[in-house]
């Protein structure tokens, strides 16, 4: 399923954890970058390399936001919809990437370009709202700076 060379740095991942298990989500977020998402067949080669059950991981993916049980557009952007987000124009900011995306949660926009996704806290609440585009954070996102943000994002 995977290069010789993606499962010798897997190997590697997993070697640095005092059991395999305790790999798992660093194991499922690499396998993300590899794959786009993490689809039941690759579920369930994780579940094997680690030696845990399927019902595992597919907890653990259901679990983390940042792990995607459906496939998502080239570019995920995640928006905080925790309370000091949203009480700090996270609510405006949500809505206008709604309508400027024509999606809604979990969507992804005609052109496959991007999944809008919600977010829990993202440790940042004294420079709200904050957004994820990919793993990059952005701080005190108004929507112009959104549009901004997303026109730039290749
Ligand atoms: S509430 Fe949004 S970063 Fe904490």
């Amino acid at each position: 399923m995977f290069s010789a060379d993606l499962v010798t740095e897997l190997e590697e991942i997993r070697g640095r954890f005092p059991y395999p298990k305790a790999a798992m989500v660093p194991v499922l977020r690499r396998v993300q970058e590899e794959k786009g998402w993490l689809d039941g067949e690759t579920q369930a080669w994780v579940a094997e390399f680690l030696s845990v059950e399927s019902i595992e991981v597919h907890e653990v993916v259901s679990f983390y936001p940042m792990l995607y049980g459906q496939p998502v557009g080239k570019h995920v952007v995640h928006v905080c919809r925790t309370l000091s987000c949203d009480v700090c124009g996270g609510k405006e900011l949500w809505k206008h990437l709604e309508k400027k995306l024509g999606v809604g949660r979990n969507g992804t926009t005609a052109d496959g370009r991007f999944t809008l996704r919600a977010a829990e806290c993202l440790a940042s609440c004294g420079t709200a709202p904050v957004m994820l585009i990919d793993n990059e954070r952005h701080e005190n996102v108004g929507p112009a700076d959104a549009d901004k943000l997303l026109e730039a994002t290749s």
